[in-house]
């Protein structure tokens, strides 16, 4: 491509650390798309011949076919897939190919190339993170009323509802679709046209390439246009953001399979077994999903280190751009896909989540709330009271619900039976009405909402 400047070819090691085929490759219907983009434009705006653009996007039509059908040369001498585009259409159409790269250049051609990519990423994971909620919502749904032990530390605090805690997700999640959508629009600016830093000395139309490829507009700033890959860095942000909740619930998912907890079983599609234990059901899915937000975490870093302290305008750093990014995306649309299997996958031990929403005094609280209410006892004081009674019962060895009222009219004499009807796991969620509290009415108005957003 640069034979006039040179006379020598590459050395082997040269070839070996600069070639980037291997990898963006992946950029193939990218660069097709802006390079068809480009030459409409050349030829509207008079830069180039109509014969020639005829003959250009036929030869970029032939390669499109030629990749879609696995032919396609890819070529480690032509370095990247701009340069084994060009190389591959100069073949196949002759010299009009040598017109393509007119007010244009590698540099604004692989920013658009790999800003549509990572666009499109955020686009499909967008989707993917919506096929989770959806399936977390009919999850809900469907055991918006099943209690079980809500906790903090780990430790058993007051009961809640598992359509409750299903539904938390559904907001983690609802706020890593908005990043993404988020990132997207800032990202949708057109850096092609920018050509190598400076801007093109032709009559290009930057407003018609960009229209074409879907953008808002096209970027203000020439040198910004091929410098910049923070679309890329906060498309890995919310990427590992959304890593992070995935890892959270893939960990409840496996606290929950354990026979200790046994509050979920999930089916043989999302287990393995073991291969010298019979009796082992493990949840290597949701293992494997609660590790890949350290890839996820890397790929920022990565990219992050790489743009650190990078001088404007393009510098040749800026290729390890694409493995981070692509190994991102790759591990967390596995990650969603397996996450959305799993949820749909799993059910809940209705029983056994109940038995351990009353265990561990976890209706204390709402003791202490009725002495509140009924004997307008200041909180601090309730909480002590409470306390008592809590100490009683772990004396008689039994629950809240079994210290005999004698024993609670010894903390307070105004104490009444009626205390009883709050001590129940599923008396304490139905209390619980204040908005995007834990009663099944408001977790079912949550589910409402959801819906009605997801439509
Ligand atoms: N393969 C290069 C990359 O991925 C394309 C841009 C090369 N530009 C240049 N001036 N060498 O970044």
């Amino acid at each position: 491509m640069w034979g006039g400047r040179f006379s020598g070819k590459p050395a082997e090691l040269m070839q070996a650390i600069n070639v980037s085929i291997g990898f963006d490759k992946r950029l193939s219907s990218q660069d097709l798309a802006g390079s068809r983009a480009h030459a409409a434009m050349l030829r509207t705006t008079g830069v180039i011949s109509s014969e020639d653009e005829a003959a250009i996007q036929a030869g970029l039509e032939t390669i499109a076919g030629e990749i879609a059908d696995g032919t396609f040369p890819f070529r480690d001498e032509f370095e990247d897939i701009h340069m084994n585009v060009e190389a591959r259409l100069r073949e196949l159409i002759g010299p009009a190919a040598g017109r393509l790269h007119t007010a244009r250049s590698r540099n604004d051609q692989v920013a658009l190339d790999f800003r549509m990519w990572v666009r499109e990423a955020c686009d499909r994971t967008h989707g993917q993170i919506r096929a989770l909620q959806k399936a977390l919502i009919a999850k809900a749904e469907a055991h918006a009323d099943a209690v079980m032990p809500g906790f903090t530390h780990l430790q058993p605090a007051q009961p809640v509802t598992f359509g409750h805690h299903l539904m938390a997700y559904v907001e983690m999640f609802g706020r890593d679709a908005a990043r993404f959508a988020d990132a997207r629009a800032r990202m949708n600016e057109s850096p092609l046209g920018a050509a190598a830093l400076a801007g093109s000395p032709f009559p290009i139309d930057r407003a018609q390439t960009a229209k074409a490829l879907g953008f808002d507009r096209p970027t203000a700033n020439s040198l910004d246009s091929v410098a910049d890959r923070d679309f890329a860095l906060e498309s890995l942000a919310a990427a590992t953001i959304c890593a992070t909740h995935l890892s959270r619930l893939a960990e409840e998912i496996v606290i929950w399979m354990t026979p200790q907890f046994g509050f979920i079983r999930l089916s043989d599609a999302f287990t393995t077994g073991s291969s010298i234990m019979p009796q082992k059901k493990n949840p290597d899915a949701a293992e494997l999903v609660r590790a890949k937000v350290g890839r996820l975490l890397g790929s920022f870093t990565q990219l992050t280190v790489v743009m650190k302290g990078l001088p404007l305008t393009y510098s040749k750093d800026m290729q390890e751009d694409k493995v981070p990014t692509f190994e991102a995306f790759d591990a967390l649309e596995l990650s969603l896909l397996a996450m959305a299997g799993m949820v749909a996958d799993l059910e809940p031990n209705r029983e056994k989540m109940a038995a351990a929403a009353g265990a561990g005094y976890s209706t204390a609280t709402d003791l202490a709330d009725w002495l509140v209410r009924e004997l307008n006892l200041p909180f601090r004081d309730a909480h002590h009271v409470t306390g008592a009674a809590v100490k009683k019962a772990e004396e008689l060895g039994v629950g809240l619900e079994g210290v005999p009222l004698s024993d609670l009219q010894a903390l307070d004499a105004r104490i009444t039976a009626s205390i009883y009807d709050v001590l129940t796991p599923e008396a304490s969620v139905a209390s619980r009405r204040s908005y995007g509290g834990t009663a099944p009415d408001q977790v079912r108005a949550q589910i409402k909402r959801w819906k009605e957003v997801l439509a």
